[in-house]
């Protein structure tokens, strides 16, 4: 049974349309704040990102890992809309509806933008050799050397999902070599794109020692195929959005990966394709940003990040290995490990700034407990100076030494609190104190992954 009555429904009347965004490096458990959202919502809208998202919602028990359908997908009777700035990979979509349609799952809710662009079999082998060939260039390159103690780091691999995120986006933007959603599910066109993709592809990953022979004819057939399963679901989605919202429907805007990982605004260039900042649902949907009203941010009550670049908080010791294992912190998608430290507060107010977050959600408290002290980063070290401002790129946050404030623990185990006041005094405190540094209030903590365990304030 998936559509177990949440423990509050989060309505809020006042506002049509609202956002939930990551504030961290992704993971934060906007999968299950957006579960829990979307019982007070007549849609939940992907905008950004692609199978490289990851977002578990735990029903009673039950846990549920989903790529590209919008959390929302649980609830029956909901409209699950992928936007036109998610990269679909088509197979990786069927395989997750089929998933979900073993365990029960009502999934004819989802609707596709014939905008967004598909993520086809070459777009994974080039994001695996770009990756592959970074890796090898970057362990033989020579680091900065005594005459140059402040050069940044050779650039290694990025680290992706190897699930063609960054390939898809480059080629959304290159133009002529992108294949849309709306090309798989038209026969008549369809040869003639992957015709002219190909003609491009081919020898950009031959010039990568790709070994993949890129047939047009098999390509061809294996796109038609999947395409005429998705057909129904492909639809223009900006009129269909429009149109709920013209009719007082109530939508929510799920964000993938994270702030961290933006494009522009996040540690470049160890950073995702897509915009995932709140900024990202108007060119990702079609829907202008005049009409969000809430934007909730999601941040963890520590740090965590997968993949290469830095972090400043980074606890390579017992510390973080204990946080990681109380935490379950291994990803949804590629089961990496995830690198864990203590909060940056630096880093979570700049994102709350990027995206408007006019509410927090503070997620994993409970896996804090049991430290005699918890680290909070307030500033960094930049050399002599000391600063609150992130810096705008991996290369200067490389050289930020974080500086701690130290707030005391809490023993108890909170997976059973349900109101702020069922908390110990130093969680409320914890919880407090980021407030405070913020500016925004933390309108919801979760203390647990199951949609019970959440606490509304
Ligand atoms: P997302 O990508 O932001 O949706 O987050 P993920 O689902 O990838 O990772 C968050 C993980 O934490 C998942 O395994 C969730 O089930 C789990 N989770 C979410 N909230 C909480 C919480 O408050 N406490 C604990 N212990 N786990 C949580
Ligand atoms: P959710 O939605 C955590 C990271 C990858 C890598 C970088 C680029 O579950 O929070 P990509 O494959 O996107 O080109 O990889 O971004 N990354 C994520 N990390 N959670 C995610 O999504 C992520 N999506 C991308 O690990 O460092
Ligand atoms: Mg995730």
């Amino acid at each position: 049974m998936t559509n177990a009555a949440p423990t509050t429904s989060f309505s809020d009347p006042s506002h049509a349309a609202s956002a939930v965004i990551g504030l961290q490096w992704g993971d934060e458990g906007k999968g299950k704040l957006v579960d829990l959202l979307a019982k007070g919502h007549d849609a939940v809208v992907r905008y950004n990102g692609g199978a490289n998202a990851g977002h578990s919602v735990v029903v009673r028990g039950e846990r549920y890992s989903l790529h590209l359908v919008p959390s929302g997908i649980l609830y029956p009777g909901k409209i699950a809309v992928i936007g036109n700035g998610v990269v679909v990979d088509p197979w990786k979509l069927i395989e997750e509806l089929d998933g979900l349609a073993k365990r029960g799952v009502d999934t004819s809710g989802l609707v596709i933008s014939s905008r967004a662009h598909a993520v086809l079999p070459y777009h994974k082998t080039e994001d695996a050799l770009r990756e592959d060939l970074l890796k090898r260039v970057g362990s033989e390159r020579v680091p900065s050397g005594p005459d140059r103690p402040d050069a940044p780091a050779p650039v290694s691999e990025i680290g992706t999902t190897r699930r063609g995120i960054g390939p898809a986006y480059a080629d959304k933007v290159q133009r002529a070599s992108a294949v849309r959603m709306g090309d798989l599910s038209r026969p008549e066109t369809l040869r003639d794109r992957i015709d002219v993709a190909l003609t491009l592809k081919r020898p950009l990953l031959n010039a990568y020692g790709s070994g993949e022979i890129l047939a047009t004819d098999a390509l061809v057939a294996q796109c038609s195929d999947v395409g005429a399963r998705l057909a129904p679901m492909i639809k223009d989605t900006t009129y269909l959005l429009h149109g709920l919202l013209a009719q007082g429907k109530r939508v929510l805007f799920e964000g993938a990966n994270g702030s961290l990982l933006d494009v522009d605004h996040g540690t470049y260039p160890y950073v995702t394709g897509s915009t995932c900042i709140a900024a990202g649902i108007g060119p990702g949907t079609g829907v202008p940003a005049s009409r969000l009203g809430r934007v909730l941010g999601v941040m963890k009550a520590y740090s965590t990040r997968v993949g290469a670049g830095p972090m400043p908080t980074e606890l390579a010791d017992a510390v973080g290995e204990l946080i990681r294992q109380r935490g379950r912190e291994y990803g949804t998608t590629t089961g990496r490990p995830r690198r864990v430290g203590w909060l940056d507060l630096v880093a979570v107010k700049y994102a709350a700034m990027i995206n408007g977050a006019t509410g927090l959600v503070l997620t994993m408290l409970d896996v804090l407990s049991g430290m005699g002290e918890i680290k909070v980063c307030t500033a960094y070290e930049m050399g002599e100076k000391r600063t609150n401002e992130f810096p705008a790129d991996a290369y200067e946050l490389a050289k930020a030494k974080p500086v701690y404030e130290s707030l005391a623990g809490f023993a108890q185990d909170l997976g059973a609190c349900r109101r702020f006041a069922d908390l110990p005094e130093s969680a409320r405190r914890y919880v407090e104190f980021i407030e405070g540094y913020v500016g925004v209030r933390a309108e919801v903590v979760s203390v647990g992954p199951d949609r019970e365990q959440t606490i509304q304030r």
